[in-house]
C-alpha cells in the first residue's frame, strides 16, 4: 500500500499465524510456499507498529519459524533465493515482444480440429502448462488443474464425452480436460471464479502450444447431469472437482481445413466510458 499505513491486516493476520503454524509443522508442506510465507510474514513484522494484537503474533510467528535464517537453511531446496516479497516494477524484465509480434500469435492461433497422428510431447504439454499457470487467478488460488491424456484412443474417448465434437473426435490425439477446483473457493459468491480462472490459464496454456508449433481446439463443457457423472467416473473426479473445458491438442493437419472466424471490429466490442 503506498503510503504504507502503520497498522494493517489486523483482520486476518492471526488466521494467517494458524494457517503459518500449521505449515510449518508440516513435513509435506511446498517448500517455495513457506518461504513465500516466511519472506511476506517477515517483512509484515518488520513494519508494523507493535501493539497487544501483533505482539502476540510475532512472537507465536518467530517461534513457528523453524530456523532462524529461513532462507538459507529450511529453503535449500526453494527455486529461488530471492525474498519473496513485494518488489517495484523497475524490477520487471525487459520485453522483447512486440506488439505486432503478439498479434501474430493471436491472429496465428486458429482453433484446429485435424491433426497428424505424431504424438504430442509430454514435455511440451508441461512446459505450456508450467507458461499457463503464470496467468492472474483470484486471490491467487490457481484453482485448477490440467489432466492430460495423450492416448489417442483414450483421448477420443474422452472428448466424446462433451457435445461439440461429432465429425473430428476420431482425429483428436491429445487432449487436455480442464479441471476447475471449487474447493479453492468457500463463499458461494465466488463459485463463478473457478470458470474465470481457468478459462485466463487455458488461454495462455493455448498460446504457449501454439509457439511450439502445436495446434489447439477449446471445447465446450455441457453442463449436463449425466455428462458431468460420465466425466467424473471417467477421470475418478471427486465433486468439487468440475470440468470447464476440453482442449484438443496436436500437431496439424498442414492440410487440414480451419474455419474462417470473423472477429467483431474494435469499433463495436469497445466503448470509451464518459
Ligand atoms: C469455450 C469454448 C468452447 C468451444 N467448444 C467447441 C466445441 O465444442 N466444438 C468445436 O468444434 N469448437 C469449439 N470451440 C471453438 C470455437 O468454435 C472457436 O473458438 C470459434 O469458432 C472461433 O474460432 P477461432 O478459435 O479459430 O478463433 C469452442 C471455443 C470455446 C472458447
Amino acid at each position: 500500500m503506498k503510503p504504507r499505513r502503520p497498522i494493517f491486516a489486523l483482520n486476518y493476520i492471526e488466521e494467517t499465524i494458524d494457517c503459518y503454524e500449521t505449515a510449518a509443522s508440516n513435513e509435506n508442506v511446498c517448500l517455495d510456499e513457506l518461504k513465500w510465507a516466511t519472506d511476506v510474514l517477515v517483512s509484515y513484522f518488520e513494519v508494523i507498529e507493535s501493539t497487544s494484537i501483533t505482539a502476540p503474533l510475532r512472537f507465536r510467528f518467530n517461534k513457528a519459524r523453524k530456523y532462524e535464517k529461513p532462507k538459507e537453511d529450511i529453503l535449500d531446496n526453494a527455486s529461488d533465493t530471492e525474498n519473496f516479497i513485494p518488489y517495484p516494477s523497475k524490477d520487471l524484465p525487459d520485453l522483447e515482444v512486440t506488439t505486432e509480434e503478439l498479434s501474430k500469435l493471436y491472429m496465428r492461433r486458429r482453433s484446429t480440429r485435424w491433426f497428424e497422428s505424431r504424438p504430442v510431447p509430454s514435455d511440451s504439454l508441461l512446459r505450456a502448462i508450467e507458461m499457463a499457470s503464470t496467468a492472474p487467478s483470484a486471490c491467487n488460488r490457481q484453482p485448477y488443474s490440467f489432466k492430460i491424456c495423450t492416448h489417442p484412443e483414450t483421448a477420443q474417448k474422452i472428448s466424446k464425452l462433451a457435445m461439440g465434437t461429432s465429425g473430428f473426435s476420431d482425429n483428436i490425439q491429445s487432449l487436455i480436460v480442464v479441471v476447475g477446483d471449487l474447493s479453492a473457493y468457500p463463499l458461494e459468491r465466488d463459485r463463478h471464479c473457478i470458470y474465470i480462472d481457468s478459462s485466463l490459464a487455458s488461454m495462455q496454456l493455448m498460446l504457449a502450444l501454439e509457439t511450439m508449433g502445436l495446434a489447439t481446439c477449446p471445447i465446450n463443457w455441457p453442463d449436463i447431469e449425466e455428462r458431468e457423472q460420465a466425466m467424473q467416473d471417467t477421470l475418478n473426479l471427486p465433486k468439487y472437482l468440475r470440468p470447464v473445458m476440453l482442449i484438443a491438442v496436436g500437431y496439424p493437419d498442414l492440410e487440414g481445413g480451419i474455419p474462417y472466424s470473423q472477429k467483431k471490429p474494435k469499433e463495436i466490442l469497445a466503448e470509451f466510458l464518459n
